[in-house]
């Protein structure tokens, strides 16, 4: 009898080393701070204007477009475009340099063609902008009375 106390003694806490040793073996790490996440790169409230920003931006009603590293809203300008709606909407949400420097035809954009853009500016392609800032400008866009002209004294 006391022989089988002492084997069941015996087994119980080989049992339990073991189940102790796997726990500290096999123990996850736990997260150092996890009320706070790793922050990214991206500021609270900012985003990135990547392509997958722009690209968000694809409708005749919310046009963006990417010419020379700066993207623009031309929403606003689609229906005045001497050149026709038409022929910007294929850029919507896209890279549009070389659309825009060829009017898609070889030829280039006028100067005066070229002063319009700045009136449709919303930031930097591949810049944080700051969400507040970008909604702004996307505002102030929004309410450019377009020239429909192209520029020359009648
Ligand atoms: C993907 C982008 C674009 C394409 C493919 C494009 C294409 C064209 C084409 C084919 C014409 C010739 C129309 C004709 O003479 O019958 C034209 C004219 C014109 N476009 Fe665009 N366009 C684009 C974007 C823009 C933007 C963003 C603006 C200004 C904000 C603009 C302003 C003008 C102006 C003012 C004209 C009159 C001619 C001139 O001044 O060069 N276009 N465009």
């Amino acid at each position: 009898m006391k022989k089988l106390v002492t084997i069941s003694l015996f087994i119980f806490w080989a049992v339990v080393t073991a189940i102790l040793t796997a726990g500290l073996v096999f123990r996850k790490d736990q997260p150092i701070n996890p009320v706070n996440p790793p922050t990214s790169d991206v500021p609270a409230g900012g985003q990135i204007l990547d392509a997958a920003a722009v690209a968000r931006h694809n409708f005749v009603r919310d046009c963006w477009l990417i010419i020379n590293s700066k993207v623009y809203n031309v929403t606003n300008y689609l229906s005045a475009h001497p050149g026709g709606v038409a022929t910007i909407t294929p850029y919507c949400g896209q890279e549009a340099t070389r659309a825009f420097d060829t009017r898609d035809q070889g030829r280039p954009h006028s100067n005066y063609a070229n002063s319009l853009l700045v009136n449709y500016y919303i930031g930097d392609f591949n810049q944080t902008v700051d969400q507040a800032q970008l909604d702004q400008n996307t505002q102030n866009t929004n309410s450019v009375i377009p020239r429909g002209d192209d520029g020359e004294d009648d």
